[in-house]
């Protein structure tokens, strides 16, 4: 380790704590977990923001009933000059504390925020709050990548279909041979749903050690999405709702203030991953 790097990790210590919520296939929940998990970590008292990292179809906002006014895409023009002053002006806030980066209005304006320009947000975003929670897109998309490589930990999450669970153990593969897999923790969502592959057999398919459980419940997590409140807020005692506050505590008592890697200078994407392993 050079001094460099001591002096780097010495002031990324100070910072708060960047969790990305990932999965390789769509509709797993990332946004229902990563929404709710804000929340519960506000609640404790955390300062914490939510970035809606699906840049082309963000729904952070409907998950929160929010209505943006202003969004990532709208900041790229005062990147240069960005602080905390000028960022608080694109955040919204949410009652229960929560502040929202929001996602572009349309898909198109998603390829306008490049990896510089999330390192740049991120960097402001950390330095003014305990938690960092981001809701990405499904996939490994080199937006994706980009928040992977910054974030302390990344969330991966599956439910028990196969087709979840078969691209999950590929996109494991590719995380470790990013050298991601160490911060990553594994969710199954819905793992009692009814599934032939049931919650017991994951370890084994994933080969993982450590899993997160969270249950199925259709009825609380379909209304909360549609009327844009939080399960956490508007059903605080469901089974659900504890294993999310569960979750929740062992994020912010595990000490991940980790040293954050930066590669200003080494750009990471699918392709290295393709030359390192031919
Ligand atoms: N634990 C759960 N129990 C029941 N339904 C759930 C649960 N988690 C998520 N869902 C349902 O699954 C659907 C997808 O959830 P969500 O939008 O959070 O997934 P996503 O991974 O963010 O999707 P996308 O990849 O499109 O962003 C929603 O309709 C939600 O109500
Ligand atoms: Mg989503």
């Amino acid at each position: 380790m050079d001094v460099n790097e001591v002096i780097h990790e010495t002031t990324e210590r100070k910072k708060g704590e960047m969790i990305v919520f990932a999965s390789a296939k769509g509709g797993v929940g990332k946004t229902i977990i990563s929404v709710n998990i804000a929340v519960a970590l506000a609640k404790k008292g955390f300062s914490t923001c939510i970035l809606d990292g699906n840049f082309q179809f963000g729904d952070v906002n409907l998950a929160l009933d929010l209505q943006p006014k202003l969004t990532i895409s709208d900041l790229i023009h005062d990147i240069d000059s960005l602080n905390s002053d000028i960022l608080s002006n694109y955040l919204q806030k949410h009652e229960s504390g929560v502040k929202v980066l929001s996602a572009p209005v349309k898909p198109e304006y998603a390829d306008l925020i490049t990896p510089p320009v999330i390192e740049r947000v991120c960097d402001e975003l950390l330095e003014n709050n305990r938690f960092l929670i981001v809701d990405l897109s499904s996939g490994l998309s080199e937006h994706n990548i980009s928040f992977m490589e910054k974030a302390n930990k990344i969330m991966l999450i599956t439910d028990l279909e196969m087709a979840a669970l078969k691209n999950t153990k590929a996109m494991l593969k590719t995380i470790k041979a990013l050298d991601l897999e160490e911060k990553t923790k594994i969710i199954i969502n819905r793992g009692d749903m009814e599934s032939v592959i049931k919650f017991k057999d994951t370890k084994n398919i994933l080969n993982v050690e450590d899993l997160y459980f969270i249950s199925d419940n259709f009825k609380v997590v379909s209304k909360s999405f549609n009327i844009g409140i939080p399960f956490v807020m508007s059903k605080p005692k469901e089974k659900i709702s504890n294993e999310i506050g569960n979750l929740a505590v062992q994020l912010y008592r595990s000490n991940t203030l980790v040293k954050r890697r930066r590669r200003r200078h080494k750009k990471t994407s699918l392709f290295s991953v393709f030359k390192k392993n031919k």
